[in-house]
């Protein structure tokens, strides 16, 4: 990077800036990994770029300088420029006096930053958040946070459950566990927020769900594997007893459905049509970077913003594997579940078909590719256990006898490129403390254990200090 001004965008989390000194103005577009930079005059300025979260959709874009209908601007194509290595490449343009930005293309989408994420239960669900959390820390976007841990789940949402919906505020970004319930979500939420969620193949939803749960639900608590339990589910399998929400149906459980009743192929297909009119995509895990690059043109957030690492996986110690004959039953135990899957498989895919299966593809290319390099830059290694996680702070939240992974940063990064690169990494647990912590300055000094948290500003640990 070549300039503080630079390192303040980091690459990726801003759009437009403007620094101005005297006559002359800097600003500074960002465009995923591309940045242009203009000199202008200051009172040529047009305001249109500057200030807010005002992503453009595509990395590439056009600039034309001066008086469009004169036809004497020059354009300048972002993406006949891409492909030459260039991440921290900048251009420089002189706008000469009298001339100013006239049009930028594509058409400016606004980026979307009221959004309720629904989180339902493995489905790399933790993943999302994380984006979400990034995203909202950047902007400084509020988020809908539940007083504890979930919202009240297994119970269906109220809004009451929102920490400050006293106050009659609406939030930005609401994302947690919950089940849901669209007519108290509304009540806290603004009136343009959009909404999505993602969803798993059921067989692997059961398969995790059984290892996670193995101990909170009761119908998987006498019962030593996932084969025995689906030999005779109905043996150890008692509706409504504690936990068993997670041991049939669990997706369907989660988007507020009834799981105790069956319904008819009409109810169904009205149920779908509800969905589909609530949720503006549905997100596959199953293809989670496709499900990231149609993510992010439905928000209009450049591609950086949707690059993760993989949160709260599983070791492979404790993924078994399942027989095909298992796989065959839990199909059907948890019909409800396949039903909601097919029927989302089936509206993702055609939505891909909307964007273009090419396009969709390059993009995703596009987006391990920096993941590769962002990967390379902050982590030291891929995923491990939460106990060999030396700073503390990242180690994940572990449940039963699973072992829930997390990530060591690479040693000797920069103080900025431990910030940056932390918040890829940190636990979704202790990022909500994080939030939390400045959304309610006052309150958060009582709840939070320090100890297992990092607050505003993350920091790196002393250097020398020994590591815990
Ligand atoms: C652009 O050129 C047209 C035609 O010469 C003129 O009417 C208009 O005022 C100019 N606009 C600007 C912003 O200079
Ligand atoms: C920018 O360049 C790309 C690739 O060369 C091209 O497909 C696109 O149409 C150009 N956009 C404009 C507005 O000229
Ligand atoms: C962030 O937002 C809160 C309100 O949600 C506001 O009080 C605070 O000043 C903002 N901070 C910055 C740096 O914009
Ligand atoms: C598990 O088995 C024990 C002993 O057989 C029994 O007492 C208990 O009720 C069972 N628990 C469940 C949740 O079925
Ligand atoms: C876990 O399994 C996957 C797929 O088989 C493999 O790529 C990965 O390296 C394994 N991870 C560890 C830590 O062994
Ligand atoms: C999901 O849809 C794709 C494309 O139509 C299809 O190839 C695939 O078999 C479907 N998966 C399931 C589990 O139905
Ligand atoms: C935090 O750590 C300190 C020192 O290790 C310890 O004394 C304290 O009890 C811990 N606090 C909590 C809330 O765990």
């Amino acid at each position: 990077m070549n300039s503080c001004v630079l390192l303040k965008c980091a690459g990726q989390l801003c759009t437009a800036m403007r620094i101005c000194r005297r006559h002359h103005c800097l600003i500074i577009v960002a465009f995923g990994a591309t940045i242009l930079t203009f000199i202008a005059l200051y009172h040529d300025l047009t305001s249109e770029l500057v200030g807010g979260p005002q992503h453009m959709a595509a990395d590439s874009v056009s600039v034309i300088l001066g008086n469009e209908s004169q036809g004497k601007g020059s354009t300048i194509n972002t993406t006949s420029l891409r492909g030459h290595g260039m991440n921290h490449l900048v251009l420089q343009s002189k706008i000469p006096a009298g001339q100013k930005i006239t049009k930028v293309w594509p058409e400016k989408c606004k980026a979307r930053h009221h959004i309720m994420f629904l989180k339902t239960h493995k489905t790399a669900g933790s993943t999302v958040l994380n984006v979400l959390y990034r995203y909202g820390d950047h902007w400084n976007l509020s988020f809908a946070l539940p007083v504890h841990y979930q919202f009240g789940y297994p119970s269906l949402f109220r809004a009451t459950w929102v920490k400050g919906h006293d106050t009659g505020q609406r939030f930005d970004l609401m994302c947690n566990h919950m089940r849901f319930r669209l007519s108290e979500v509304k009540k806290v939420m603004h009136p343009d927020t959009f909404f999505f969620t993602i969803l798993r193949h059921p067989v692997e939803v059961a398969a995790s769900a059984f290892s996670y749960y193995k101990s909170t639900a009761s119908a998987f608590r006498n019962v030593s594997s996932l084969d025995s339990f689906m030999q005779n589910p109905l043996h150890f399998f008692h509706p409504g007893a504690q936990g068993n929400n997670y041991a049939r149906n669990l997706m369907w459980f989660d988007l507020g459905l009834d799981p105790h009743k069956k319904p008819t192929q009409t109810e169904l297909q009205k149920i779908f049509t509800s969905l589909d009119n609530i949720f503006g995509i549905v997100l596959l895990a199953d293809y989670f970077d496709e499900s990231m690059v149609l993510l992010r043109h439905a928000l209009c957030w450049p591609l950086d913003d949707v690059v993760t690492f993989k949160l709260n996986s599983r070791s492979n110690a404790s993924m078994a594997a399942i027989s095909q004959e298992t796989a065959v039953r839990l199909r059907q135990w948890n019909s409800l579940d396949w039903a909601l899957y097919f029927h989302f498989n089936t509206s993702f895919w055609h939505h891909a078909a909307r964007f273009g299966l090419a396009r969709l593809d390059a993009e995703v290319q596009e987006l391990r590719a920096r993941k590769k390099v962002l990967a390379a830059h902050c982590l030291q290694g891929s995923a491990v256990e939460g106990r060999i996680i030396n700073d503390k702070r990242f180690r994940p939240f572990q449940l039963g006898s699973v072992q829930i992974l997390g990530y060591n940063l690479k040693p000797g990064l920069s103080r900025e490129e431990f910030t940056r690169c932390s918040r890829f990494i940190l636990p979704e647990l202790q990022y909500k403390d994080r939030i939390y912590v400045r959304q309610f300055p006052s309150k958060a000094q009582a709840r939070i254990n320090w100890n297992h948290t990092i607050g505003s500003p993350l920091r790196r640990p002393p250097v020398g200090k020994a590591k815990a």
